[in-house]
């Protein structure tokens, strides 16, 4: 059998954008299935903003890293030998299957998808994604017929998913993200309402102009300015969802607390973090109401696909400068 190809983590990118020299590019041998195991060939690699935090040990939420472990990532694959009652030679399977061409892993981590024209939508709209957006919106937006649900980051592969789920609830959506492209896709094709390009707009005037004083529901992937700008135009009982705060993940210092934050007291709202992983128990009933949806042209998706082993570290960092349209995914050769 041939040999296996990794990217290992070697450095830890602090307060800093990533570098290629944060990454190892060695071979080693296949490890062959134990008892309970199952042998894996990684066909696709799924990209999140999470692993650079997670190659800096931060938040707590997953277990640490080492230098020099294979660095994490989920991904799908194909079973090539299998210890494992529930998986055999040939199945697809979806996974932390991490940046190598063969991981070998115990079958309970791993779950069977069909190979069907939606495989690698497991990755994204049918896999943590899909639910980062499902649980955020409805369980800590709470989004009501009639409220308008702003979404920052809203071109990414979360944002536009929550978009999406809000016209599902019957919501007025403004989506910001930055670019014109992007901006046209979310009204012309994703079904926000309107676009905000934080790149080229004033944030501050175009969200008075579309939704002042009555942002029902925020959901933030951005955080910093973005996030300050919004808690200024919230209405009364306002939910506001942290999903994340990329702009804050290259950044040495952190920036200032926003500054609008007594708007929580005087329109009586609230702000709430979450952790996709703790709705887990719940993914399979989220991910069959995904499917339902993406079936009858509800929910619409986009991919980003790279190639080639040699370019999985530039593909995480496309999510930093925001090249990425879509959800970011290399297939491996
Ligand atoms: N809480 C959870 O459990 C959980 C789970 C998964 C993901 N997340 C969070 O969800 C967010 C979106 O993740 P994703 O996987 O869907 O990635 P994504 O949105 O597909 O990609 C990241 C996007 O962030 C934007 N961006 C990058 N730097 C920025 C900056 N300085 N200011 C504003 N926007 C910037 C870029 O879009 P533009 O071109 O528009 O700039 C880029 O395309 C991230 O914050 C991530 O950490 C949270």
């Amino acid at each position: 059998m041939s040999k296996n190809r990794q990217w290992l983590i070697n450095d830890r990118p602090l307060g800093r954008a990533l570098q290629h020299e944060d990454f190892k590019r060695v071979d080693s041998d296949i490890v062959e299935p134990g008892a309970g195991d199952v042998l894996v060939k990684v066909l696709y690699l799924g990209f999140d903003p999470a692993q650079k935090g997670w190659m800096e040990n931060i938040g707590g939420y997953v277990a640490p890293t080492e230098i020099g472990d294979v660095m994490r990532g989920s991904g799908i694959g194909e079973v090539v030998a299998s210890q494992h009652p529930a998986f055999k030679p040939g199945d697809k399977v979806v996974g932390m299957l991490c940046w190598q061409d063969y991981a070998t892993l115990p079958g309970h981590e791993l779950e069977a998808v069909p190979d069907d024209e939606l495989l690698t939508a497991n990755l994204g709209a049918l896999g943590t994604t899909g639910m980062t957006a499902y649980f955020g919106l409805l369980r800590h937006g709470r989004p009501q017929p009639g409220d308008t649900v702003l979404v920052s980051g809203a071109a990414g592969a979360t944002g536009s998913i929550v978009g999406q789920i809000a016209n599902i609830a019957g919501c007025r959506t403004i989506g910001i993200a930055g670019g014109a492209e992007k901006c046209t896709w979310l009204t012309d094709e994703v079904g926000y309402d309107a676009a905000i390009d934080y790149k080229n707009d004033d944030v501050r005037q175009r969200l008075k102009a579309l939704c002042s004083q009555s942002v029902d529901v925020f959901y933030d992937n951005v955080g910093g300015a973005i996030l300050d700008h919004a808690l200024a135009q919230i209405d009364m009982h306002a939910r506001i969802v942290i999903c994340g705060g990329i702009s804050r993940y290259e950044r040495g210092e952190l920036p200032a607390g926003p500054q609008n934050y007594f708007n929580l007291i005087f329109k009586r709202a609230s702000m709430s973090g979450f952790i996709v992983l703790d709705y887990i128990p719940e993914y399979p009933a989220a991910k069959q109401r995904m499917r339902e949806w993406i079936a009858n042209g509800q929910i619409r998706f986009r991919e980003d696909l790279q190639e080639g082993f040699e370019n999985v570290p530039a593909t995480l960092m496309r999510l930093f400068s925001g090249m990425n349209f879509g959800k970011q995914i290399l297939k491996l050769d």
